[in-house]
């Protein structure tokens, strides 16, 4: 990884604070009432009771805790090895499968980006469904698309000696079904439908990525990922027993600690559900601290809409009383945007949902 000169990191205005606030009040919400099928009035106030909770996460914190939600044990496990696999290859192994502008997806490590003084950490990108459509750029007058391909590391080919792709490509099913689940627990929270998010997922855009953050001898300058909100509809994240998530609490604007709960899920909405929400729902900031001594491993999934998907306020949810908070705006040209950016190491500021507010209009 690279060299960090502390006396830069200074400067940087995210640095992690001494003292963080232990992950008080997370809520943490049950899934088991939607492993049955029950159709008593019992089962529907619980169901009721679930959705309400889940609706509250969203409103007060954007970030939640799952548990018995049904995801295999083993599958979890499994990609968690495959993931400690894989970055124990030598770099040179993982420099094959290395991303660049054309090929998006595989390797990268954050001594090839732009923010190698607060990122600290290895990462392998891959999509569920391949290739995944895309604008061929961001110029809103390209009307051109172009595919995107996994690149798996050769040995996760080897088949049958190594199974490590279909356990990926099992994962992501497993993901794929909580996340339409939670998609309509959030749909029922805001008086919709619960199918009503299913049709931008029909050719969706989501990405699985495997996070590996190693020690850092700079714990308290650098960071694993510096402060960002997700730009997507959903994000499931697998954290290991190491930790260092941490959420901006939205009470009090603090730098909350999310503390590892086995076999939990952390989902948080993105910036596409806080546009869909009309601001119901906000995106949150969070980042990541490494860790002195221990290495982490994390799972995001991050769930994504069709690349053409227009995304706006419900009409459902706007109103006189309620008017459209943001302009429209075209999710594939968004995520190309922001791709761009990154690769190119441009010293412009990401794009952001804020651009397309509509109170921006007014100046
Ligand atoms: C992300 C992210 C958190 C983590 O990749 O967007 O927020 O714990 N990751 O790795
Ligand atoms: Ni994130």
């Amino acid at each position: 990884m690279g060299e960090v000169d502390p006396a830069f990191v200074q400067e940087l205005e995210h640095r992690p604070k001494q003292g963080i606030i232990e992950a008080e009040g997370l809520p943490i919400i049950d899934l088991s009432i939607l492993s049955s099928s029950d159709a008593t009035p019992d089962h529907s106030q619980a169901l009721e009771g679930l959705v309400k909770q889940v609706g509250n996460a969203c409103r007060d914190w954007g970030f939640f805790q799952v548990i018995n939600h049904r995801v295999s044990m083993e599958k979890r496990e499994k990609i968690f090895n495959a993931s400690g696999k894989f970055f124990a290859q030598p770099l040179e192994e993982k420099n094959k499968i290395r991303r660049d502008e054309k090929r998006v997806l595989g390797y990268y490590d954050a001594e090839h980006t732009k923010n190698v003084r607060d990122y600290w950490k290895e990462v392998f990108d891959f999509t569920p469904q391949n290739p995944i459509i895309m604008p061929a750029s961001h110029e809103p007058d390209e009307k051109e698309i172009t595919k995107l391909y996994n690149q798996w590391p050769e040995y996760f080919n080897a088949l049958p000696i190594c199974h490590d792709r279909e356990v990926s490509e099992d994962y992501a099913t497993e993901m794929e079904r909580l996340a339409f689940k939670l998609m309509e627990l959030i749909a029922l929270s805001l008086g919709l439908q619960p199918d009503r998010f299913h049709g931008f997922f029909k050719d969706q855009t989501t990405f699985i990525r495997l996070n590996h953050y190693p020690p850092s001898p700079f714990p308290h300058l650098a960071l694993g990922v510096g402060r960002h909100k997700d730009a997507g509809g959903l994000t499931i994240l697998a954290q290991d027993e190491v930790g260092g998530l941490e959420v901006k609490r939205k009470s009090d604007a603090e730098w909350t600690w999310v503390m590892p709960t086995p076999n939990s899920y952390i989902i948080n909405v993105g910036d596409i559900i806080q546009v869909w929400s009309n601001d119901a729902y906000e995106s949150v900031e969070h980042r990541v601290k490494v860790n002195p001594e221990k290495e982490r491993f994390s799972i995001p999934y991050f769930f994504n809409p069709g690349h053409y998907t227009i995304v706006k306020p419900l009409e459902e949810i706007v109103n006189e009383q309620n008017p459209a908070k943001f302009r429209p705006y075209n999710w594939g040209k968004f995520l190309a945007n922001r791709k761009r950016s990154n690769f190119q190491k441009l010293d412009v500021e990401n794009l952001q949902i804020f651009h397309f507010s509509v109170s921006q209009l007014a100046d």
